[in-house]
């Protein structure tokens, strides 16, 4: 644990999240990276690269495509190794996968949602179809009764699981009952699964959407090292699409806009999946005594309802009546920098990224706290 409580000056470091606040007495609590090193596997892999001195154009790892089997194994779907296409994010596929779909096509978006969702598609002209989240039994869900019923033949859904923001991991039978409506509407989906690594809580388990047979070809999925494994400034990511017409199309779309994916984020991802994983479930341990703290401060205030996240390390808290229109500036204002909820389609609504270190979060508690008394 002492591994997580190491205190990174990341201000001379080119930290996006860091650099917004530059010399402010600000804790950045805001885009989606963790103020952790990361395992001692990718230090070495990488180092490795690094000490070989030539960094010209690459092929991928040999072993990877086993790795990458063998991980979705051990999460139930048994998938062949020429279905993963590498990308350099799924940043960039959001984007660009609206390429793929004809302009006058539904496309599904619950929100809130990660906000390149909601970016992308005004970007290339496609419309959408907002479906907001209900909040059940304290976790934020898709209705799926709604989805049903609003669903055409032949719709896209933009999918993510573990939810971003609000931590949601979805049940076998969520699954299974999201699966009936998918196959049912012929609909395909963009299934985001990036924080599934990062499930909290013990008995819950991350089910792959494509693990499901009936539905397999109708389905894109995204994974990557990138979040659990605090690489994201390394670009890699992997898709897996078993339906070949998809896979081809979705290639050939990428060809000559999206880049390979970076040779030390594939060295990171291999070394990551192969030996990284006692390194993550000291880190999972890490963020829940961080999360318990932050609710804790939280909880005491009547106008905050946080959804307390299954999974990820960001806490979605809803503010009743906020006299300030300008939430990121107020909580700014206190020193700490959050995410505003409407970047992610819902206002009245923040996001903190709880990942680092507990002296921060024992610091940003109060500040919140502060702000929260003030709102
Ligand atoms: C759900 C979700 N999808 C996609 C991304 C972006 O991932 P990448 O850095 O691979 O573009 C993020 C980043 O926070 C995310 O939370």
């Amino acid at each position: 644990m002492k591994l997580f409580d190491k205190k990174k000056n990341r201000k001379d470091s080119n930290s996006k999240k860091w650099d917004r606040y530059q010399s402010k007495d600000i804790l950045p609590m805001w885009v989606a990276d963790m103020d952790f090193e990361s395992p001692s596997c990718i230090k070495s892999a990488l180092r490795k690269y690094v000490d070989n001195g030539i960094f010209g154009y690459h092929s991928e790892p040999k072993e990877l495509r086993d790795i990458l089997k063998k991980y979705l194994r051990n999460k139930g779907w048994n998938i062949k190794k020429e279905w993963i296409v590498l990308t350099p994010s799924v940043g960039a596929p959001i984007y660009s996968i609206y390429n793929l779909i004809p302009k006058n096509t539904q496309v599904i978006i619950p929100t809130p949602i990660y906000l390149n969702f909601l970016k992308a598609p005004k970007h290339l002209g496609r419309k959408v179809q907002k479906l907001p989240m209900l909040k059940d039994k304290g976790r934020l869900v898709i209705d799926f009764k709604k989805l049903a019923s609003i669903a055409k033949n032949n719709s896209w859904l933009m999918f993510v699981n573990p939810q971003n923001p609000g931590g949601t991991v979805y049940s076998k039978k969520e699954i299974k009952d999201l699966s009936k409506i998918i196959k049912e509407k012929n609909i395909t989906v963009f299934s985001d699964e990036l924080h599934c690594d990062l499930i909290l809580q013990k008995n819950l388990e991350h089910i792959p959407l494509g693990s499901m047979k009936t539905i397999e070809k109708n389905v894109i999925s995204f994974y990557s090292a990138s979040k659990t494994f605090n690489v994201p400034g390394l670009n890699c990511a992997f898709a897996v699409i078993p339906c070949d017409n998809l896979r081809k199309a979705f290639e050939k779309n990428a060809e000559g806009i999206t880049d390979d994916a970076n040779i030390t984020g594939l060295i990171a991802l291999s070394a990551a999946f192969k030996k990284g994983w006692k390194w993550r479930d000291d880190l999972i341990r890490y963020l829940n005594k961080n999360l318990e703290t932050l609710l804790n401060a939280i909880e005491n205030h009547k106008n905050a309802s946080p959804v307390v996240p299954q999974a990820t390390y960001l806490l979605w808290v809803s503010l009743k009546n906020p006299k300030r229109k300008n939430l990121q500036s107020h909580f700014e204002r206190y020193g700490v920098g959050i995410n505003d909820g409407i970047e992610f389609g819902k206002k009245n609504n923040i996001r903190i990224n709880f990942a680092t270190n507990h002296q921060n979060i024992k610091k940003a508690s109060k500040r919140i706290e502060e702000a929260l008394i003030n709102l």
